[in-house]
This record gives structure tokens, C-alpha cells and sequence, in this order.
């Protein structure tokens, strides 16, 4: 174990070791030519399209769910890339239980600091807010909240990804449903649209 991989608590300022992170103090503890073995990436559905900077990507999280983006961020914010300037929208939701687990708060903080024209940022803290109906905020509350924009950058072809709890994919179905229906649109036929545009990517667990 080393500082850079142990995780310390901010407020305590002590180490916590139930969150060091397994994969990066593996790699610490192993010696020169020691040998790794690395997969993946496997499967496609979650690699970010680099084929139009100006795209909108809009990404959808529960907790440790926000993985990916985080890689997605960095690439579009703080990577330099010679053939990939993003000039597009990113607008994240991330669900946590509350404000101490916002994870990588900061970060995505100062993108918005950065780049306001590019990026977005709603956070669904479902056991310090309510939603309109007085019950936990999950993201798929805060994607009710924007939904008009989101159904319109969606027609434009923008890109939705879902990442976290496989259980919220039900409720965030029957909220698009519940959206589509009140503009008069069928989700159903709407859904298999973005399939087959390949504007709708899924990876929950
Ligand atoms: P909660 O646990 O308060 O019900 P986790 O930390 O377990 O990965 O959860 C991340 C966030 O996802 C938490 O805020 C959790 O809320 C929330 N969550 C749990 N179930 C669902 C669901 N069915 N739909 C959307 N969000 C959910």
C-alpha cells in the first residue's frame, strides 16, 4: 500500500481502507516485470462516438455508474487530442444518496467553471431531496424535470447513455413512457428510433 493509492478521508484526513482502490494497489504492489494480465474492453456500447465533435451526450448515472463518463469527460475537458476537439454539449445526472457521496464532485465542478457552454450537471440526491411527489430524488425525476429539452436534443440525434443500478432502467422507462405519451408521441416507436440510430446505450448491473 502507498499514499497515492490509499484513500483518506477528507474530513478526517485519516485513511479509510475499505475504499482503496483494489485494481490501482494491485498495480503498486507489483514489482518490475512482474506479469499482468489485462482484458477488455469488451463490448461497444459504452465507447464514446468521436466521430462528431459538436454532439450532445447525454449521461445518466447511479453511483459508480458515473465511471465511463468520468473517462468521457476527461477527453472531452482535459485530454489534449488532435482529432478530437469536442465542441459539443455533455450534461450529466448523477444519482447518489446524498452530498457526501457526490463522487468526483469537484472535477465535474470545474468544467462547468471552464466550459459552461458545454457542459451540464444535475445531481439526484434521492435521501436529501424529494421529488414533486414528496418521495426520493432519483435521476429519473430530474430527467422528468428536463424533459422537454431532453426529447428535443434527442430528435436532433444527440446521444443518451445509462450507467449504474440495473433497477432504475424501469423506472426511467415508464417516466420517458409516462414524457413521450403527454407530447402526444409513442415511446415505443420513439425507443426503437434511437436504437437504430444508435443513440441509445445501456451498460447497468
Ligand atoms: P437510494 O439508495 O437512496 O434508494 P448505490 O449507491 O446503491 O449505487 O445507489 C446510487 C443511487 O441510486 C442512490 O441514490 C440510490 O438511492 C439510487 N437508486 C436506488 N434504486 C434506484 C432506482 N430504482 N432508480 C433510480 N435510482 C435508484
Amino acid at each position: 500500500m502507498c499514499p497515492s493509492c490509499c484513500f483518506y478521508d477528507p474530513e478526517t484526513g485519516k485513511e479509510d481502507p475499505s475504499k482503496n482502490g483494489v485494481c490501482s494497489n494491485f498495480l503498486c504492489d507489483s514489482k518490475p516485470g512482474d506479469k499482468v494480465q489485462v482484458t477488455g474492453p469488451s463490448g461497444k456500447v459504452m465507447l464514446l462516438p468521436e466521430d462528431d465533435p459538436k454532439a450532445t451526450h447525454i449521461m445518466i448515472a447511479t453511483g459508480t455508474g458515473v465511471a465511463p463518463y468520468r473517462g468521457y469527460l476527461r477527453r472531452m475537458f482535459m485530454e489534449d487530442i488532435p482529432t478530437y476537439h469536442f465542441n459539443g454539449l455533455a450534461w450529466l445526472f448523477l444519482g447518489v444518496a446524498n452530498t457526501d457521496s457526490l463522487l468526483y464532485d469537484d472535477e465535474f465542478s470545474s468544467y462547468l467553471d471552464k466550459y459552461p457552454d458545454n457542459f451540464r450537471y444535475d445531481r439526484a440526491l434521492s435521501r436529501e431531496q424529494k421529488n414533486r411527489n414528496g418521495g426520493k430524488m432519483y435521476v429519473q425525476d430530474k430527467i422528468e424535470e428536463y424533459s422537454d429539452e431532453i426529447f428535443k436534443l434527442l430528435d436532433k440525434g444527440a446521444h443518451i447513455y445509462f450507467c449504474g443500478l440495473r433497477g432504475m432502467m424501469p423506472g426511467i422507462q415508464e417516466t420517458l413512457k409516462r414524457v413521450a405519451e403527454e407530447r402526444g408521441e409513442s415511446w415505443d416507436e420513439k425507443l426503437s428510433q434511437l436504437k437504430k440510430n444508435k443513440q441509445w446505450h445501456v451498460e447497468v448491473y
